[in-house]
């Protein structure tokens, strides 16, 4: 028997050290070392050697991979469910993590598979209920409320599932480990030890992950990167669309979006994202303006919004949802440096429509065009969207898949697009729209807002 030792893990960030700390060196987050007794009793070696294959041996064949029953699920996952794999699903309390996973055991289950449902979290009546309320009901799919992990393999021996479903992997323990469950210590022993399990006996494994407050998973970083697939549920609380994204892929791209509506019956397929961001029939207004941004491989129709007021007390505000407050100030520097706007002396709030989180720098153009249209009071056309990045220098630097999005807009039924120049690739006329291409700041603003 190894001795037991105590140290303190960071519930952020995964650092130990073996004193105390109020400040986290590793994540400078303050509070967040506990306490974990753990017992270093050394790892047991596998009895039996193991060959060493030769590359060129081992067959190229993708993985034959099995759907979710949910189409827009599979494009996250990369185009399916690979057997052997450990898929994270994370999310804030409450977002619909079980649903979704309890609607897709249920599709799996109707295509002749096996599942087992472990809750740590619900009482079987519970998953029960909500079974009934979401029209499922199946004799292979297996509930079990159990807690303790290392008694997995025998149910997965007793059961032989296609899919293993645990929610959630904060309320599991190891029995090796002493310290208390969704602790760091606990979260990675039990996930270590699926990941072998999922892997030596070819099962796939879905995993719930909360997320903590600050948006990580609670204590959750130090999952990540054992985990093969890493997707999480995004959303705000009071709309009921939700969005799926993946954050890591050993199998598909990464950034892979799935838009998924909370109906009474569940979770419901939004084949067409580009429609629920925009409000329909809206009026003209200034401030706001529409951008295409790519999500994974497929371009969004989205709305930003912006509102610009003469300074409260104090420092102007700068309130943003949506993208980085930091790409907003930039923004509005280079506005300030290029034409001379006094947009310091103004408090500026900004919003993307639909609690979506946009990372792709081209919409730029159209948080600059929204903040300006408040400023100046001069609504945009409504018919108009806005594709660019901008630079420090004040050019409107070109896009990736521009082609791509133009079809989109196209499709919208949009009849202008603003585009960064680029010599000669266009192919302006298979598109029925006005494509005006702007090649700087200064030059967008000319044309578009003062012209
Ligand atoms: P849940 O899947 O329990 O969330 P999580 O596992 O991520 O904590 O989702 C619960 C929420 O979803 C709850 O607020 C009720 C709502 N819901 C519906 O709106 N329709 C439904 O059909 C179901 C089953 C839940
Ligand atoms: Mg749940």
């Amino acid at each position: 028997m190894g001795k037991i030792i105590s140290k303190f893990v960071c519930h952020e960030c995964g650092y130990e050290t073996p004193k105390w700390l109020g400040k986290c060196p590793g994540c400078s987050a303050w509070n967040s070392l506990l306490e974990e007794s753990i017992s270093n009793k050394p790892l047991r070696r596998t009895a039996e050697r193991v060959a060493a294959i030769p590359l060129n041996q081992l067959s190229a064949e993708d993985s034959p991979r099995f759907s979710s029953g949910l189409s827009e699920f599979d494009r996250v996952l990369g185009g399916g469910i690979v057997p052997g794999s450990l898929i994270l699903l994370g999310g804030d309390p409450g977002i619909g993590k079980s649903t979704l996973l309890l609607q897709v055991a249920g599709l799996i289950a109707a295509a002749g598979k096996r599942i087992l449902y472990l809750s740590g979290e619900e009482s079987l009546q519970q998953i029960r209920l909500r079974a009934s309320r979401l029209g499922i009901n199946n004799d292979t799919i297996f509930l079990l409320n159990e807690q303790d992990i290392d008694l997995l393999h025998e149910y997965i021996n007793d059961l032989d599932p296609d899919l293993i479903i645990i929610d959630s992997i904060q309320t599991v323990y190891s029995s090796k480990l002493s310290s208390i469950p969704g602790s760091v210590s606990q979260l990675r022993e039990s996930t270590a030890a699926v990941m072998q399990m999922a892997k030596k006996m070819n099962k796939a494994v879905f995993l719930v992950g909360h997320v903590t407050k600050d948006g990580s998973l609670a204590g959750p970083k130090v999952l990540e990167h054992i985990v093969d697939v890493v997707v999480y549920f995004e959303g705000e609380k009071n709309f009921s669309f939700r969005l799926l994204r993946a954050a890591k892929n050993r199998f598909g791209a990464t950034d892979e979006i799935a838009l998924l509506e909370m109906s009474g019956q569940g979770l419901v397929e939004v084949p067409d994202p580009s429609y629920v961001f925009l409000s329909p029939g809206r009026d003209i207004s200034s401030g706001t303006a529409i951008v295409a941004s790519m999500e994974g491989s497929r371009p969004l129709l989205i709305e930003i919004q912006a509102l610009v007021s003469s300074l409260g007390a104090g420092y102007p505000r700068r309130m943003v949802s949506g993208i980085d407050q930091n790409r907003l100030s930039l923004i509005i520097a280079v506005l300030e440096k290029r034409r001379g706007y006094t947009l310091s002396a103004c408090d500026v709030y900004l919003k993307v429509s639909g609690g979506v989180f946009l990372k792709d720098p081209s919409v730029d153009l159209g948080i600059a065009a929204a903040v300006l249209s408040s400023y100046l009071e001069k609504p945009l056309a409504m018919d108009t969207v806005f594709i660019g990045e901008i630079s420090l220098s004040g050019q409107i630097r070109p896009v990736s898949f521009l082609d791509l999005r133009l079809r989109e807009i196209d499709r919208m039924g949009y009849k202008r697009v603003i585009v960064p120049t680029s010599p000669g690739r266009l192919a302006k006329s298979s598109h029925n729209m006005e494509i005006l291409e702007v090649k700087s700041l200064d030059h967008f603003i000319d044309i578009v807002l003062e012209g």
